[in-house]
């Protein structure tokens, strides 16, 4: 049985999220500059946000670039700008046949004129689509998002919009960038680190993590699947005991 048939259609993750890592140590493997191994992770992006849409999962995730990535070598920044526009103009007409629709969350406004610009476009271009949302967390990092949403929310108190004592999670959900999906059920992170890198802080209070040693240039559709069916196999308790879950 391939792992895709074990996959329960019934108890799918709404929203997986993905730290897309590995991609220097796979081109550098091979005797490449860094930058092959960022060209070479387009082809997992394709395949995974194709799987994610097959399956009817309904919010991909992808952590493109970090805050933290500013601090890269600027040849290697300009590199994945520029392989950035070029994959958005052309994966635009895949994503509207598959009924994708794009969005992005992170410090959109510090990314180059440019890319900003065709993200943009890319994003209104897919608006009308429903099938899946492949969401690209771009100069994107939690500690970031919080801070924001703190700023937002203390201006709304300065301002006698918000009574300070109804401040709650659910006011400050509406105030992060993901606020209009679901927190990620689950999330994957390849390469082989294990570590959270600023990613989704504040959403991924229960995820299911699932670590891989692939790296990401190699993950395929088989990939995503394993990791779904390994979700699937855990108890999620929420803080209650195992007794206490209605398991059908
Ligand atoms: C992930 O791959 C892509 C980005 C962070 C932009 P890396 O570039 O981090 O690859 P490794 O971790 O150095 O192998
Ligand atoms: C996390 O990967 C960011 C992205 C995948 C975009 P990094 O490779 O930047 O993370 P660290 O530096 O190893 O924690
Ligand atoms: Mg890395």
């Amino acid at each position: 049985m391939s792992f895709e048939e074990k996959i329960d259609k019934a108890r799918l993750p709404r929203h997986v999220a993905i730290i897309m890592d590995g991609n220097g140590r796979w081109a550098l493997k091979q005797g490449k500059n860094r930058t092959f191994g960022h060209q070479n992770g387009v082809e997992a992006v394709r395949q995974t946000s194709e799987a994610a849409a097959e399956l009817g999962i309904k919010y991909l995730t992808l952590y493109a670039f970090s805050t933290e990535n500013w601090n890269r070598p600027k040849y290697e920044i300009d590199a994945l700008m520029k392989l950035l526009v070029k994959t958005i103009d052309q994966e635009t007409p895949t994503l509207n046949k598959n009924k994708i629709s794009l969005s992005a969350i992170g410090n959109l406004k510090s990314l180059p004129e440019e890319s900003y610009n065709r993200l943009m476009k890319a994003i209104e271009d897919t608006s009308g689509n429903d099938r899946m949302t492949l969401n690209l967390a771009l100069s994107y990092s939690a500690r970031w998002e919080i801070t924001e949403a703190m700023k937002q929310i203390s201006k709304e108190v300065k301002e006698g919009k918000t009574d300070p004592e109804n401040i709650d999670q659910d006011l400050i959900c509406k105030h992060l960038s993901t606020r209009n999906m679901p927190d990620p059920e689950l999330l994957i992170r390849t390469s082989g680190e294990y570590r959270i890198s600023n990613y989704l802080l504040w959403q991924i209070a229960y995820t299911e993590l699932y670590f891989t040693k692939v790296l990401w240039p190699d993950f395929r559709k088989e990939d995503l699947y394993k990791a779904i069916v390994d979700y699937q196999c855990r108890e999620r308790r929420f803080g209650k005991i195992s007794e206490q879950l209605n398991k059908c």
